[in-house]
């Protein structure tokens, strides 16, 4: 069990973050959070992480974690994919993350990334006979991309379930995003909308995808090779609740050109408009009505002014 700290730091303004990481089952300084070029998440991507965001609230001076043991779930699933563990818990996890966030003393809001890893050092890229263990950094992070988005499809296809699953966060999976992402990038937009190799829609470089048609809210299902997102099931959920119709079912990439309105979502990029796709304006050409209600409902909930959901967040400081 690793020792937590349960009264927060006192913050110095003027400092620069991350200072803490966590590695190999302890608390160590930034700048000694080195792992070894050896090993095999260095050499063949075998690893697995997860991406949370922290929103600070200045009312009540604090930060609330978004859905954290969704989050350390999910990655100790990725985990499973691997047919491998390690010895935390999902408890254990949140008690080092929020350890780690209170040794930083942020009083903003934050983006925290834990990642297990194979430590093995070895050239047989494999699944037996190695070790797996857990590290963690934090940082401070604003808007990811923005929040008003004009989007490509990608000439890159999603990776495929049977190639390397895309249910899992895995660390190598994401050379297919930098490939999207980049491709969208040196085209002149913000993102790539990628396709499943069945060439429908799957979702963005790091983000699920929502279109809105006649005043329903449809997504890709998670058997069209995407990313199981939390932010997706936040906002079905919300959708529900705020009495939007939803559908998940595969989307053609022709109707993206023809959706009222076109959402990404992740904790990344939170929920923004897609408002141009290959050169055609979505809807009006700015957020939709069912988008901005629903994103509306996600920054006032990841910012703890709504009790409703309160059980979607943990605060940090005590
Ligand atoms: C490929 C991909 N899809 C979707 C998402 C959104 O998932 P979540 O809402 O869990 O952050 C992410 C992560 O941000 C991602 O990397």
């Amino acid at each position: 069990m690793v020792q937590t700290m349960q009264t927060p730091v006192q913050v110095q303004q003027d400092k620069k973050h991350p200072q803490w990481a966590f590695l190999e089952g302890k608390f160590v300084p930034i700048e000694d959070a080195k792992i070894s070029i050896m090993s095999q998440v260095v050499n063949y991507g075998i690893g697995a992480f997860g991406g949370l965001r922290g929103y600070w609230n200045e009312d009540k001076q604090q930060i609330y974690v978004f859905r954290i043991q969704d989050h350390l779930r999910r990655m100790l699933n990725s985990l499973k994919l691997f047919a491998n563990t390690i010895s935390f818990s999902t408890d254990d996890l949140q008690k080092i993350i929020l350890d780690l966030l209170r040794r930083e003393g942020y009083h903003e809001d934050v983006y925290i990334r834990p990642l297990v890893y194979n430590a093995t050092e070895d050239i047989t890229p494999r699944l037996y006979d190695v070790e797996f263990r857990f590290a963690c950094f934090t940082r401070p992070l604003g808007n990811y991309i923005s929040l008003d988005v004009r989007a490509c499809t990608s000439s890159w296809r999603r990776i495929e379930d049977n190639v390397l699953p895309s249910r899992g966060k895995i660390t190598g999976g994401y050379i297919n995003s930098a490939f999207a992402k980049s491709e969208a990038h040196w085209n002149g937009y913000d993102e790539a909308i990628v396709l499943n190799q069945d060439g429908h829609v799957a979702e963005g470089s790091a983000m699920n995808l929502f279109i809105v048609r006649h005043g329903k809210l449809i997504t890709p299902p998670v058997s069209d090779n995407i990313l199981e997102g939390i932010t997706r099931g936040s906002v079905l959920q919300l959708a529900h609740d705020l009495g939007v119709e939803t559908v998940e079912r595969s989307i053609d990439r022709t109707e993206l050109y023809v959706a009222d309105e076109v959402l990404f979502c992740g904790t990344g990029a939170q929920v923004a408009a897609v408002t141009e796709i290959d050169h055609r304006k979505v809807g009006t050409g700015k957020m939709g009505p069912v988008g901005q209600k629903l994103q509306d409902a996600y920054f006032s909930i990841v910012r703890g002014k709504n009790a409703k959901y309160a059980d979607w967040l943990t605060p940090v400081y005590s």
